[in-house]
């Protein structure tokens, strides 16, 4: 949560870091604020000082407030767009904060959990301390070095030998003014390398436009940013070494478009997305290769459980893959919300594999649950999508997801691409542990190639779902039924509209509906079912029962149903047609019906789609 931008070089600061904010809006927009290190007549040593602007609310806010009240020319520059957790979202709470002199700025992603004794010591020393968060303590700590006489990196090294908790910080000094100072402890943080400038970023969408070269900050490490390069060290001030990478995706995939949302944009791309994650997991003689996975065969053939954790949309990503990884490996799988995972004591051994699902690579839930699980000797595995990020980096493996920047605080493309590397893992084990013949991989590999059209076939009939959607603004609840594959299909559909519309909205397997839940059928109560295809293991004929069940107690059924399934047209109030495809990739395509309602009708609702309210993108909170 929170989203950190910093620039040092020959170019104007303002403009480069609230960009750069604009960018990592996605990431919290409670507040947002700038410090920039300006010349002026409280200037300290060299004549300079630290000038701030801060405001509660969206970045536009503090935009207005920059264009009513213009700050100095600076070319030193930090900022920040916040998601609160200590303290209200006002003013007094936006960052930067400042020491007593105002010297030195500082800006924090993180929760810093001994901050109470800190804020005591500080308080005890006679510091007044103006705001309620526990971040304003290590403008104190900073400044107090600073004024002992450290240059800032080492006044940061020595104040994060002090902290606990999760944090990013990154601090500018007034005295010191082609300087930016950034630390980093399970919490992101990434530089930007520029021909005689520099950035950071929480991510890299906060500085792309400027450059694709990057460094990925380790653990416990303090990098300090001048016109002439970046120095890594250790929070001991040892010399250190970062990561460097180039982004491969470019400015227009951080852009809108021309949609109205990065959600829709989003959604839009998943064509495009799919076939992307699903590019080059192939050799030549067609056997199926994961070039980025470091786990080696025999280590794989030695697995005799599988535990997928994960939040959100990603954990129903991990229930998917269940299906997936028993039917085509034989091989038990557990599905486990990383926030529950490590607290139940799990059994785990050096033969169970953990795989972790993170779009972003950040979610402070599923680090801990792996950190958690290696502790205990267990291999992780991570899905994800962003490069760079913590929780690949913290696994013995990964599959990344290539879904390109996801910027809707609504994860689509995410999930897809999600889906796409669990389908891809439990294909590659089958291939290694010899569950499935080469021919039947190839097949599902075929089937899989085929989806990006069958996506653009559901996107076609956009409008019809658009208008579907729209007849809902007055509705109270909406549940979404499913069963099988279509079970997770059913409670991502629900989630997106609770996240979006604010809408009640439940997602159930539809078997699981006469055991209690069908007491909430009421007349019009619209319910959406994920109908399986027809013809394995009676689910149709199944879902077809439990369809009619809820309509016969007055519900209005909305049918997602394939192409050609005519025993659903008597029991479907509306009919939405899915392409043909296997039962077990039938999310891929069936999901995107859903998040077309979904951001249609909180559109129509007047909602900020990609901002909805009291959400952030990446959990980076316990
Ligand atoms: O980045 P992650 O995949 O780890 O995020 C997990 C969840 O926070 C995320 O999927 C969340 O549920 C989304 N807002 C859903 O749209």
């Amino acid at each position: 949560m929170c989203g950190i931008v910093g620039y040092v070089g020959p170019r104007q600061a303002q403009g480069i870091v609230v960009e750069g904010l604009r960018r990592m809006e996605y990431r919290g927009y409670d507040s947002a604020g700038v410090a920039l290190v300006v010349s002026g007549p409280e200037g300290h040593d060299g004549g300079t000082t630290v000038a701030t602007a801060k405001k509660a609310g969206k970045l536009a806010n503090l935009e207005k407030l920059i264009a009513d009240e213009p700050m100095p020319a600076a070319t030193t520059g930090i900022g920040h767009t916040r998601w609160a957790t200590h303290g209200a979202p006002n003013d007094r709470n936006a960052h930067p904060h400042r020491g007593d002199t105002g010297r030195v700025a500082v800006v924090h992603n993180g929760i810093i959990e001994n901050f109470v004794e800190l804020r005591d010591e500080l308080e005890r020393q006679g510091h007044v301390l103006l705001s309620e968060t526990d971040s304003e303590i290590v403008a104190h700590l900073l400044e107090v070095e600073v004024l002992g006489g450290a240059d800032l990196t080492t006044a940061m090294q020595r104040v994060c030998c002090r902290l606990e908790g999760a944090f990013t910080l990154v601090a500018v000094d007034g005295g010191d003014p082609d300087r930016v100072v950034a630390a980093r402890r399970n919490s992101p943080l990434v530089v930007g390398i520029g021909e005689g400038e520099s950035f950071l970023g929480s991510d890299v969408a906060a500085f792309i436009e400027h450059t694709r070269e990057a460094l990925e900050l380790g653990q416990d490490q303090v990098v300090t940013l001048t016109r002439d390069g970046v120095d890594v060290t250790t929070f001991a001030g040892e010399p250190a070494q970062g990561r460097r990478f180039s982004v491969d995706w470019d400015l227009s995939a951080a852009e809108k478009d021309g949609h109205d949302w990065f959600m829709r944009k989003e959604i839009f791309e998943q064509p495009r997305a799919v076939a992307d994650a699903l590019l080059g997991r192939r050799s030549p003689a067609g056997q199926l290769q994961l070039d980025e996975m470091r786990l080696d065969d025999d280590e794989l053939r030695e697995i005799d459980k599988i535990i997928v954790i994960a939040c959100g949309t990603s954990f129903y990503a991990g229930m998917v893959a269940k299906y997936a990884i028993e039917h085509w490996t034989r091989t038990p799988v557990e599905v486990e919300l990383a926030s529950e995972f490590r607290y139940r004591d799990p059994i785990l051994t050096h033969d169970t594999l953990v795989v972790a699902i993170s779009q972003s690579g950040e979610t402070a839930d599923t680090l801990q649950a792996i950190r958690h699980a290696r502790t205990q000797g267990s291999k992780v595995l991570a899905i994800c999508n962003t490069n760079g990020s913590t929780i690949p980096r913290e696994s013995d493996a990964v599959i990344y997801t290539h879904a390109g920047p996801e910027i809707g605080v609504a994860s689509t493309k995410g999930f897809l691409t999600q889906l796409v590397a669990c389908y891809l893992l439990a294909l590659y084990i089958a291939q290694v542990k010899g569950t499935r013949y080469g021919d039947e991989i190839d097949q599902i590999m075929r089937q899989l190639e085929e989806i990006p059209a069958h996506i653009d076939t559901v996107l076609a009939g956009a409008e019809e779902i658009y208008t579907l959607a729209r007849e809902h603004v007055g509705a109270r609840s909406v549940l979404f039924l499913g069963r099988h594959a279509g079970f997770p299909v059913a409670l991502e559909g629900a989630l997106k509209l609770k996240e979006l519309a604010y809408l009640h909205a439940e997602g159930f397997a539809a078997g699981e509906l006469k055991h209690g839940p069908i007491a909430l059928i009421e007349e019009g109560l619209p319910v959406l079912c994920v109908v399986p295809p027809r013809g394995r293991d009676q689910l149709h004929e199944k879902m077809l029962s439990g369809i009619q069940e809820v309509r016969a107690r007055g519900a209005r059924t909305i049918c997602l149903a394939e192409a050609g399934d005519d025993k659903i047209a008597p029991y479907a109030d509306v009919l939405i047609r899915l392409p043909r495809v296997p039962v077990l990739l039938q999310p891929l395509v069936a999901v995107v019906p859903l998040q077309l309602f979904a951001c249609e009708l909180a559109t129509a609702l007047g909602h900020d789609v990609d901002q909805p309210r009291n959400l952030a993108k990446s959990v980076t909170v316990e």
